[in-house]
């Protein structure tokens, strides 16, 4: 019968034997499928896995910090954390268009691994021939069937990688869902800020600013988003809504009142959303208590913001991030 006692006995044997000297890589993202994905495999086969972490500097508050330390003291894995909030900071400098902002995101992510990982394979060892891949049994049906290996193509301006690289995948999940890979991540002793955690986008809080994307306003998104997920945690809300982006409207400004002054400061919009898939979803019904608080908090605590408005448009038309 199925337990995750099984399913880790099963993989872990599997994994060694596929693996054998040989060594692995696996990116990690900071979500649910990668991290367990890769405990997996470092319960196999140890240290002859590396991870790699690129923190492009647009993760929410103790992110980096939760991969840094809490999974790696959790599994005990080799990890290679690549800073390079800078080198995006730059790139996204004076970019306020959503798909520009994503393009930019997505290529000096995979220029950054890429570069990471050639520097892993061109160390001593033996050879780097496999790359975990957190595939779900909805991912393998989505694309019809899979495929059996990946091509990672060198980029001109990467130095360092063959031209060509085949890796073999090991994709350990590839028969779950995500609940059951939850359970399975639990079993393998993630903290529950991983195993739990809802879906965040990869360019991360690089689409939440409306407008510029620019230190400041990433830290000060990174404060106001801290507010509303502790308060919805703190009402015990977390499993009752799919996700909650938090976004800053930094292009706009309007006028408040505090203390004896006027304001004129950047709205938050909350976005909570209940969804099966995230392909619809419809706005969820916080309770206005919950509501009152985070505004509270959120406008006294948060420098520059003098207005939380909450976002009642469903999916279709809004879609659930705002960029
Ligand atoms: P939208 O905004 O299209 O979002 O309604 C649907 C779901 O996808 C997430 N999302 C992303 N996830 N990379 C990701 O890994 C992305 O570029 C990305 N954009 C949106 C979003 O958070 C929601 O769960």
């Amino acid at each position: 019968s199925w337990t995750t006692g099984n399913v880790i006995e099963e993989q872990v044997a599997a994994i060694r034997e596929q693996v054998g000297d040989k060594r692995a890589i696996c990116g990690l993202s900071g979500g649910v499928d990668s991290a367990v994905a890769a405990a997996l495999v470092a319960r196999a086969i140890g240290d002859q896995l590396t991870c790699v972490y690129v923190d492009h500097g647009l993760m929410r508050k103790g992110e980096t910090e939760q991969v840094e330390k809490d999974f790696v003291a959790a599994t005990g894995v080799k990890l290679v954390v690549v800073d390079a909030e800078e080198r995006f900071l730059t790139a996204l400098k004076g970019v306020s268009e959503p798909e520009e902002k994503r393009k930019i995101i997505g290529r000096e992510f995979i220029r950054v691994f890429e570069q990471a990982q050639a520097e892993i394979i061109a160390d001593e060892g033996p050879a780097v021939e496999f790359l975990v891949q957190g595939t779900l049994y909805p991912d393998v049906v989505e694309s019809g069937g899979g495929t059996g290996t990946a091509n990672i193509k060198s980029h001109h301006n990467v130095g360092g990688l063959p031209e060509d690289l085949e890796f073999q995948l090991i994709e350990p999940l590839r028969k779950l869902f995500k609940d059951e890979v939850r359970m399975v991540g639990q079993e393998l002793g993630l903290p529950e800020e991983i195993v739990q955690r809802q879906p965040f986008p990869g360019p991360g809080l690089g689409i939440r600013i409306v407008g510029e994307v620019t230190k400041e306003r990433l830290d000060l998104l990174r404060d106001a988003d801290a507010i509303a997920r502790e308060e919805l945690t703190a009402a015990g809300l977390d499993r009752d809504i799919w996700q909650c982006p938090v976004v800053l409207l930094a292009d706009v400004r309007s006028v408040g009142v505090q203390g004896d002054g006027r304001t004129y400061g950047h709205p938050i919009v909350l976005r909570p959303v209940s969804s099966e898939d995230a392909m619809t979803a419809d706005w969820s019904r916080l309770p206005y208590d919950v509501l009152a608080r985070i505004s509270t908090r959120i406008t006294n605590e948060v420098r520059d913001v003098n207005r939380v408005v909450l976002d009642v448009t469903s999916k279709p038309p809004g879609t659930i991030e705002w960029e």
